[in-house]
């Protein structure tokens, strides 16, 4: 499998002041496209860092960056910008949908930010999107007129819009209870087994159990990288 994402000593630092914060230290590692990884480890060892990074919604301080054969580290903040709306999906714990708009126009998003030019043909397809994800019937709500698994979908038909080479997602159950997790677990794997790449911090090991491979990070190296069994993985109920 080739790799879609391959990092190569990295190194990420935030500077405060005089303070340097030393966040990620001379991290190697890559990822096969097709595969399904949860990033783990204590709260602070940098697991949102580097997802930021992987996102292009950060810089690394030194280091490089492929994202496929393309070596993303140099790209200026328009390039970034178009890296992120072409090829890659985002997924937050706290869904990030904007309140005003209904469930159609939140899927629609990101075209817009890519300068797609919105009509039928958008809409049908954000509505299909909306249905996959089983809000067929919730086409015009608006956010907080959904469940927090609900909205969770929303961003997961999001992510999807602008058919991403990867999905990222930064704790994505991590505001669901547990049997609204599963419901998003299941979604999440079975967008894997039709062939999406997908990378998804979590610290809770029965999500991870969910993954193809388990990346643990701490204090900002990679303390242990794992490929779960197939009898790990969590069998589709
Ligand atoms: N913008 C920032 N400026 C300075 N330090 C930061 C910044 N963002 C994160 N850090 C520091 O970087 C370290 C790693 O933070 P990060 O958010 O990546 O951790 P995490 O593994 O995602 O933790 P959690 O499980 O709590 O979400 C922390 O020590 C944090 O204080
Ligand atoms: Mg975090």
């Amino acid at each position: 499998m080739p790799s879609i994402v391959r990092v190569v000593d990295l190194v990420k630092n935030y500077y405060m002041g005089t303070q340097t914060v030393y966040v990620l230290k001379d991290l190697n590692l890559s990822f096969d496209e097709g595969d399904f990884v949860a990033l783990m480890g204590p709260s602070g060892s940098g697991k949102s860092t580097l997802l930021n990074v992987l996102g292009c919604l950060d810089r690394l301080t030194s280091g490089r960056y492929f994202l496929g054969d393309v070596d993303v580290s140099e790209m200026d903040d328009d390039q970034l910008s178009e890296v992120r709306s072409t090829y890659l999906g985002f997924i937050f714990q706290s869904y990030n949908l904007l309140p005003q708009y209904t469930v159609v126009e939140n899927i629609e998003l990101p075209l817009l930010y890519q300068g797609v030019k919105l009509g039928d043909e958008t809409k049908s397809r954000c509505i299909a999107l909306a249905e996959m994800v089983g809000l067929g019937d919730r086409l015009d709500h608006r956010p907080l007129q959904l469940s927090g698994g609900q909205q969770q979908r929303v961003a997961i038909a999001r992510s999807l819009v602008n058919d991403p080479h990867l999905i990222l997602g930064d704790e994505p159950t991590g505001n669901l209870d547990s049997r609204t997790s599963l419901e998003i677990m299941q979604m999440l794997r079975e967008l894997n087994r039709a062939g999406k790449t997908i990378i998804m911090v979590t610290h809770e090991t029965d999500i991870a159990a969910w993954a193809r491979r388990a990346v643990r990070l701490r204090d900002g190296r990679v303390e242990s990288d794992t490929r779960n069994d197939a009898r790990t993985v969590v069998e589709m109920r």
